[in-house]
């Protein structure tokens, strides 16, 4: 294996072995045990778009591992700001670092930097492209409070056009037969192309501009920010602005298992009144980013993760 930039250079089996890994990692994560499994190595962030989550949770992993981390840091203090190219940053980069977590605005760069590199490339976001280790890390939540990924119901509601997020997991769920229901205002449909290949590999998708009315059957509620930076005309954007906002009071005829996620940040689509119930799961779905980030950079690099991980001291 290469890097990781679309679902596809997953297979299922090896999606399942991640998150086991991930899983045995917990007590490493949570700073109980000391795992120096990626002493000597390098992880280069590139963030070329702001990010709080999925970068300090690579370099949580990375360092609670035992490795180093070096940050290109802000893009405007960087040599790209000279008219540096991605491809030549990218050649720099591999020559510092062992492996590579990069988000970039333009779809297709992820790709395009594991064509130029040699170290391992982990898509962390490109443009309204692909998000594979928050998709890893979102399967690693739902698997957490369902105990399994097959055949769930999962409401994907939001911002399904330029949610890159939604466009990475409807993708692996479909793969574990789950029935998907897009719930998302006309104008920020899930892409055509995305449903027809979805429909293609045999998923039951559901589209609707209503939200509340399928909650009552839904295992997972996965709620997305409206990404107003991807759209081209405000006046757009103010028309969908707070399509969604899911109170606590929309939840009373909810399964009792259900649970809701978001890949933050959130702005008004969950009120907080939400968060005491017992459905909220988006902030340890955040903390999950380390645990399925770990097992993601062990995996990469070819370092097996131990079978049996102490609960405490060095293991
Ligand atoms: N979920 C996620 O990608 O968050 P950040 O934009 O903060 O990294």
């Amino acid at each position: 294996m290469s890097g990781l930039i679309t679902m596809d250079d997953l297979s299922n089996e090896e999606i399942m072995s991640i998150l086991d890994d991930a899983e045995r990692l917990l007590p490493v994560a949570e700073g109980r045990t000391y795992l120096p499994l990626l002493q000597g190595k390098i992880l280069g962030n590139l963030f070329f778009e702001p990010s709080t989550r999925t970068r300090m949770s690579f370099e949580t992993a990375m360092k609670r591992l035992g490795g180093d981390v070096v940050n290109l840091g802000d893009v405007k203090t960087s040599s790209v700001v000279k008219g540096e190219t991605l491809y030549d940053t990218i050649q720099m980069v591999d020559g510092y670092t062992d492996i590579i977590a990069m988000r970039h605005p333009r779809q297709g760069a992820a790709q395009y930097a594991q064509d130029a590199a040699r170290v391992p490339i982990l898509n962390g976001g490109d443009g309204a492209g692909h998000h594979p280790t928050q998709t890893m890390l979102d399967l690693f939540t739902i698997r957490q409070a369902h105990g399994t990924l097959e055949g769930l119901k999962v409401i994907l509601a939001g911002d399904l056009r330029y949610g890159r997020t939604v466009h990475s997991l409807s993708h692996a769920l479909t793969r574990f037969g789950c029935e998907l229901i897009f719930a998302s205002p006309e104008l920020l449909k899930m892409p055509a192309e995305i449903v027809n290949d979805l429909t293609a590999h045999g998923a039951n998708v559901t589209e609707t501009e209503e939200l509340l009315g399928s909650i009552a059957d839904a295992d997972v509620v996965y709620m997305t920010r409206i990404q107003k930076e991807r759209f081209a005309d405000e006046d757009e954007y103010t028309k969908v602005a707070g399509a969604y906002k899911l109170h606590a009071s929309n939840l009373e005829g909810a399964k009792e298992n259900m649970i809701i996620m978001h890949p933050l940040p959130r702005v008004d689509e969950i009120h907080p009144s939400v968060d005491s119930t017992r459905h909220a799961r988006y902030f340890q779905q955040a903390f999950n980013g380390v645990v399925a980030r770990m097992a993601l950079l062990c995996r990469l690099l070819g370092i097996n993760v131990p079978q049996k991980i102490a609960d405490g001291g060095e293991a």
